[in-house]
């Protein structure tokens, strides 16, 4: 009796045999065409002269040009350069490498482009480059029936980039890719550029700048040595304010204006003003040594030079405006004690004929009322016997014999406060006889005084500060006007 499993095994063998012929057919097969593309390579090396270009002596040849930005790496004002990362690919036909006239393509190792002749390209702009060699060297030789070859390598090139740094930070720059046979003239290598050119322009990016548009060119260099074939790409690139907006100019803004707070404080205040000043003035220092860094030593005016200095004019025209005040100031108190004297005795004159005519009664100023006020208007009653000026309504003849001397500092210093207070009830006071007035009025008039040479006087506004709080913004809203529409338009 047979094991059931038999057949089963019998038709796996079978099968088995099958795969193995099969798999032997083929790999005699891939063994032969490998065989073959080795001769064929093999061949076509032989008596190859690696020295001479293809078509020598005769036309020149036509070394197409493709390249494809894989990175914009960084701009550099200072070194004045740029660096990006790129695959270049060259097309060109040798016809001693020529092998089959089916369209069969074979791709080879880099390594094969040291076996055959390749165009001597260089970058004419180009201060450092280096072929990445991560795993292997980034290069590809692709080489059709037909003798087309196509090479192909990845690299990171440094290229130089004279910038026009006049109108900086609200400038374009115009950055090229400068490439040229070194030694064939046009009379052994022409070079074009492919019908795509240029790939991943857009979607290089870059921190600073904005890539508004690119172009290629090409042109016949004259050099000693020759005339070249040069092809060239330019980047025109659009610098981002964003960064100096909040870097220089917001700040820059921000300290002049800072500088004008100066204006509304008290002249009398020298430290606080003083202050202000050399503080502005400093930082306005400080932000133009920061933007001074990053760039070369140019010699000639660039834009944001003209802001900064015109920044720091304003902030040091406002310390200044503070040193004329003080000096008017100064001086004229200086004049004002001598005349001090007159003045007040005038004054005390004057009161007594009583020439005004705008207070409803005549005689008494509005000054006097309010000074009437605050003696009645005293909280405490002791105070307002002392000084012999009771509630008005009841006993104001008993003011007759009250001496000056006898207010109490506290007393006039509650003024404002009590005015504000009660002032609803104003018109009910002064009210009463009115031949005692006068001399209480000439007294009072005399509190009034002492009164305002203690307190300090706010309201006196000096008369360059009224003029300095208009004419400082107004004169840097002008600038700024005239300095954005110049360089933006
Ligand atoms: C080997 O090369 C010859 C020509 O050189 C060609 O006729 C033949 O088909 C090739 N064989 C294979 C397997 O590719
Ligand atoms: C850059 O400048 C060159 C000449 O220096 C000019 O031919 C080219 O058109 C410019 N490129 C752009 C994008 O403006």
């Amino acid at each position: 009796m047979l094991p059931r499993g038999l057949p089963l095994i019998v038709l796996f063998l079978v099968q088995l045999r099958h795969r193995v012929i099969w798999a032997s057919l083929e790999s005699a097969e891939m063994s032969d065409r490998l065989e073959n593309v080795t001769q064929t390579i093999s061949r076509i090396l032989d008596g190859y002269d690696i020295r001479l270009r293809p078509n020598f002596g005769g036309d020149p040849l036509r070394v197409g040009m493709d390249l494809t930005i894989a990175s914009f790496d960084a701009i550099s004002e200072v070194n004045m350069d740029y660096t990006i990362t790129m695959y270049l690919n060259q097309y060109w036909k040798d016809e001693r490498l020529a092998f089959s006239h089916e369209g069969e393509v074979l791709t080879l190792s880099g390594d094969f482009a040291e076996k055959i002749w390749v165009p001597d390209t260089f970058f004419a702009n180009d201060k450092n480059s280096f072929l990445h060699d991560v795993t292997e060297r980034n290069k590809l030789v692709r080489l059709s029936g037909d003798g087309s070859i196509t090479y192909g390598m990845r690299f990171t090139t440094t290229l130089a980039c004279m910038m026009d740094l006049h109108y900086y930070p609200l400038d374009s720059q115009n950055c090229t890719v400068e490439i040229e046979s070194y030694g064939y003239t046009v009379l052994d290598v022409l070079m074009y550029w492919k019908e795509t050119p240029v790939h991943g322009v857009k979607e290089a990016e870059l921190p600073q700048f904005t890539i508004i548009g690119y172009e290629t060119n090409d042109r016949k260099e004259k050099l000693a040595t020759g005339i070249y074939q040069r092809l060239s790409l330019s980047f025109k690139l659009q610098r981002n304010i964003g960064y100096f907006v909040f870097q220089t100019y917001l700040p820059s803004i921000l300290i002049v204006m800072l500088s004008w707070v100066s204006f509304w404080i008290n002249y009398e205040a020298t430290s606080a003003r003083v202050a202000l000043g050399i503080t502005t003035v400093l930082t306005m220092t400080t932000i133009s040594t920061g933007v001074r860094s990053s760039l070369p030593r140019i010699s000639y005016v660039k834009a944001i030079d003209i802001y900064l200095v015109m920044c720091f004019v304003f902030v040091f025209a406002a310390l200044l405006e503070y040193a004329a005040v003080n000096y008017t100031y100064w001086g004229a108190k200086a004049k004002k004690k001598i005349k001090k004297k007159e003045t007040d005795e005038k004054k005390i004159l004057s009161s007594k004929t009583g020439s005004k005519v705008s207070s409803p009664f005549p005689g008494s100023t509005d000054a006097d009322i309010i000074e009437l006020q605050d003696l009645r208007m005293s909280p405490l009653p002791s105070i307002r016997n002392r000084s012999g000026i009771v509630s008005a309504s009841s006993t104001l003849g008993a003011g007759r014999d009250h001496d000056p001397a006898k207010f109490p500092p506290s007393f006039r210093m509650s003024r404002t406060a009590a005015y504000n207070t009660h002032s609803r009830n104003s018109g009910l006071r002064y009210r009463g006889p009115r031949p005692h007035k006068p001399k209480m009025l000439h007294v009072l008039r005399r509190g009034a005084s002492v009164l305002r040479v203690s307190m300090p006087k706010i309201k006196d506004v000096n008369v360059i500060d009224k003029y300095s709080r208009i004419i400082f913004p107004v004169s840097f809203m002008l600038f700024n006007a005239v300095y954005w529409i110049f360089y933006f338009f």
